[in-house]
């Protein structure tokens, strides 16, 4: 009887221990993002959120102004797809600001975009202009 139940306990612990370590490698695996060239390929679902949320904010866009929508059902969006060039030009700018903090100082888009898609090359207004007026 002792031992019966002896192996029972047994048994028992080596199925917690299988399970245990299946589940962090099928973590790992879990997030299985298709067509990333920039980020890491380990890039998990929650720093992927953090990192599109980012995008949108800097650039005070939607998902839709980067990524294309599906083929089958057009309501949805498919990440994967390269469709919209605005993707392309991101990770050309994604490579262009990682380069930019290892070699200068650190920026984001958010440095140079501040909620506009396209970044101000000078002053809105020109200031010679504005003073001449005054005359
Ligand atoms: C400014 C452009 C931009 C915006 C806005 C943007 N994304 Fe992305 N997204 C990208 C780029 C570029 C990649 C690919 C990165 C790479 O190649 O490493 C990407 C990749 C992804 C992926 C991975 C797809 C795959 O399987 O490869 C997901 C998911 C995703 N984006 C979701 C979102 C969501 C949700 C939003 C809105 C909250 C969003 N994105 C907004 C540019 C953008
Ligand atoms: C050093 C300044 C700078 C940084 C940092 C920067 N950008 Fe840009 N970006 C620009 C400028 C300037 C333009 C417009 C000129 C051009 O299109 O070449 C632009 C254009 C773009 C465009 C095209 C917009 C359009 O209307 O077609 C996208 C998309 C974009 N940036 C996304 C990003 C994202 C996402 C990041 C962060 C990963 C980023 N940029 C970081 C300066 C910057």
């Amino acid at each position: 009887m002792k031992s019966k139940q002896g192996l029972l306990l047994v048994a028992a612990l080596a199925a917690a221990v299988t399970l245990c370590s299946l589940s962090p490698t099928q973590e790992s695996k879990e997030p299985g993002f298709k067509n990333l060239k920039v980020l890491s390929k380990k890039t998990t679902k929650r720093e992927m959120d953090s990192v599109m949320q980012e995008f949108k904010v800097a650039l005070g866009v939607r998902c839709n102004f980067c990524h294309a929508a599906s083929k089958d059902d057009p309501r949805k969006m498919d990440f994967a797809s390269d469709a919209n060039r605005h993707k392309e030009i991101t990770r050309d700018m994604m490579r262009m600001t990682n380069r930019i903090s290892k070699k200068y100082l650190e920026v984001t888009c958010y440095t140079c975009h501040r909620g506009k898609e396209e970044p101000l090359l000078a002053p809105e207004r020109p200031i010679r202009a504005k003073r001449k007026s005054k005359h």
